[in-house]
């Protein structure tokens, strides 16, 4: 066997061969399909990306038109999913409400089909369909109220915002919304699309595959910076606290949350289209300090930090945006995994055409040959 280097956090070591996107970390473009990402922002919706991730082109009118439509319509979920969900308890974090129900998807549609294309297409349907119900019904209950129904003349992200709400988005807001989650659907070979794709190479059901890659993007590395990032923000307090906060953290050797990349070592491009999305936000809703706070941020941790290629990732402005639109802390990452399902399903269906199970291997550096020692003389 070909005995390889050992490289923590398989850095630079491909694991899969894959056509779904692309990124290029010199010159910060990433590409869905070979398509960039701020023609998708401008040009496209959620939905229809999801669909060219999955299926590999962007639809016909007549296949957008049915794909919205199944989505559309399978948006509700089981009152027994909800009834569950209503015995989770409220203080617990919303990703890990997630997680669960999304696992418990899995009891409820056992049947596994992996070589059928209709049953590919009805899972994802599903899990595009109902993963914002749920985050949105665990949204509500846990404040005491009873979750609200899908509404089927709204789109699927003014839904989304309708169903967190309980009122009908502002048109822009909405919009903006569609954007974010078009940025944040897909990745290339980020943790939880790998832990997907290992998942997936198991040939168990799709709801596994979400549900471990739900686990894998809550943690604080991932997904879960867009909400220590506001934490930070909201630490620092002011614009003149910006400096001595950054120093004072890398002195500790601390990371700065919403900063550096494995992959790329310029702005995001993601990071820089959420800029401007927060920016038309606040010009029609008003502004944020905490804006200020992050723009002197960037130029500072620019000063500092440009020179090992740390620049803001997706997750610094992400969160500024979610703010203005009311949106709790907790929620920002379930909102991207709202969005990245479609990614993981993508890779989801690309590793089925390909499948070979995932088992690396390991550099054992333990002991041999030890002895057992009796309890009684330990
Ligand atoms: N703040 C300060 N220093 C940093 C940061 C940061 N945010 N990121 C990297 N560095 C430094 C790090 O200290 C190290 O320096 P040195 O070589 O002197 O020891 C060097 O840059 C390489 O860092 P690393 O942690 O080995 O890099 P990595 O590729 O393993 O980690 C990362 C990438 C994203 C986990 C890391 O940059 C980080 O922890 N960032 C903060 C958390 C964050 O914003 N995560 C969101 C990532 S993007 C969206 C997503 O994946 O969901």
């Amino acid at each position: 066997m070909m005995v390889c280097e050992y490289k923590p956090g398989l850095e630079g070591i491909p694991a899969a061969q894959s056509s779904i996107s692309y990124v290029d970390g010199q010159k910060g473009i990433l590409e869905y399909r070979g398509i960039r990402i701020e023609e998708l922002a401008a040009k496209s919706t959620f939905i229809e990306t999801a669909y060219l991730l999955i299926w590999g082109e962007l639809p016909t009118k007549e296949e957008l038109a049915a794909f919205e439509e199944e989505v559309r319509l399978h948006r509700r979920i089981k009152y027994r999913i909800r009834d569950m969900m209503k015995c989770f308890p409220e203080s617990g974090h919303p990703m890990d409400a997630l997680q669960a129900s999304a696992a418990a998807l899995g009891l409820f549609y056992s049947l596994r089909d992996l070589h059928n294309p209709a049953y590919i297409r009805d899972s994802v349907v599903r899990l595009i369909a109902t993963i914002p119900t749920m985050v949105a019904a665990f949204q509500l209950m846990r404040k005491g109220n009873d979750p609200v129904k899908p509404r089927d003349d709204l789109d699927y992200s003014a839904n989304f915002l309708y169903m967190l709400n309980e009122k009908e988005p502002d048109a822009l807001a909405a919009k903006i919304f569609d954007i974010c989650l078009i940025l944040h659907v897909e990745h290339t070979m980020n943790a939880s699309t790998f832990s997907a794709r290992v998942t997936a190479s198991t040939l168990t059901d799709p709801y596994a595959v979400v549900a471990s890659a739900v686990g894998t993007l809550g943690g604080p590395l991932h997904g879960g910076a867009n909400e220590e990032v506001i934490q930070m923000l909201e630490e620092i307090g002011s614009v003149e606290n910006v400096r001595p906060y950054v120093e004072e953290r890398l002195q500790n050797k601390q990371k700065l949350m919403g900063f550096g990349h494995r992959v790329y070592k310029v702005k995001d491009p993601r990071a820089i289209i959420l800029q401007d999305l927060a920016e038309q936000l606040f010009d029609k809703f008003g502004g944020d300090k905490y804006y200020d706070i992050a723009q002197e941020m960037e130029r500072v941790v620019e000063e500092k930090l440009g020179h090992k290629g740390i620049y803001p990732n997706v997750d610094f402005y992400s969160g500024l945006v979610y703010r203005k639109m009311g949106i709790p802390t907790d929620l920002f990452t379930p909102i991207f995994a709202i969005a990245r399902v479609a990614g993981w399903l993508a890779h989801w269906k690309e590793q089925l055409a390909e499948n070979r199970i995932f088992r690396p291997t390991q550099v054992y550096n333990g002991k041999h040959e030890a002895p057992y020692i009796p309890l009684e003389q330990r």
